[in-house]
């Protein structure tokens, strides 16, 4: 990994004060220094969750400099549209210049845990189709080592119990995402599950074994759709991360 930045830094005054920024800033912040990794006259990739709708709100500044997007969730596509920006289908486009995204966790080598939001799968779809991955976050989804942030993967529901146990047999505690009292729907149609007690100490490996298990749609590890670069919301601003 290299480092490059702060280049990117906040306003004089923040909510909190010079000096601390507002996670909500922070991901304002990496929103718009995304728009730099925007390929004009292309359709670019757009991810899901607070951070990305950040992004989506700046790239309605630049909706005339871009064909469109292709999205990775019901809420983001909302989001796009209402402001403007023509939604393609995934299977209308063959490939994709830059996916931006956000995290959960991203390690030193760009491995990230995601679905915090619960579109894990079409993001890892999208994600694929994608040259590049640029990944934005506030500085606390930089950590060591995965797992600390509870691991979301989507299952079939039929499959949820006995995926659960094999989880179990890996020291984690697994425990069905739930939504007003009752297991979330995902866009897809499945459940998530939420693991936590792991040390994800090998993503590669882990995301390859794990996404055999019969009846896992997705697990929210991203090693094989690893970020290439991350742009970090710190207090001194935009620090750009690039990983080999
Ligand atoms: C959505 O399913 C996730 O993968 C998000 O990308 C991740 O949870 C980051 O979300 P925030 O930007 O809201 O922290």
């Amino acid at each position: 990994m290299t480092s490059t930045g702060p280049d990117r830094t906040l306003p004089p005054s923040t909510s909190r004060g010079a000096d601390v920024p507002s996670p909500d800033e922070l991901k304002a912040l990496v929103g718009r220094a995304a728009l730099d990794h925007v390929v004009r006259g292309e359709i670019v990739g757009v991810g899901t969750g607070s951070t990305v709708n950040k992004f989506i709100d700046a790239l309605a500044t630049i909706k005339h400099e871009i064909r469109g997007a292709v999205s990775s969730s019901v809420t983001s596509t909302e989001r796009l549209r209402a402001l403007g920006i023509p939604v393609f289908d995934s299977n209308e486009v063959d490939e994709l210049a830059v996916y931006i995204d956000g995290a959960d966790e991203i390690d030193g080598q760009g491995f990230m845990v995601k679905g915090g939001g619960a579109a894990l799968t079409r993001e890892k779809i999208v994600a694929a189709q994608s040259r590049r991955f640029v990944c934005i976050a506030d500085a606390s989804k930089r950590v060591e080592t995965l797992g600390a942030f509870p691991l979301p993967v989507e299952v079939i529901p039929m499959a949820a119990r006995r995926i659960m146990r094999q989880f179990a047999a890996l020291g984690g505690i697994a425990q069905v995402r739930e939504q007003d009292g009752v297991a979330l729907v995902t866009d897809n149609g499945q459940h998530i599950i939420d693991v936590t007690g792991l040390k994800i100490a090998d993503p590669l490996a882990f995301e390859t074994e794990v996404s055999q298990w019969p009846g896992v749609v997705t697990v929210g590890v991203f090693a094989h759709q690893k970020a290439d670069v991350c742009l970090l919301g710190t207090a001194a601003g935009v620090q750009t991360l690039h990983f080999d």
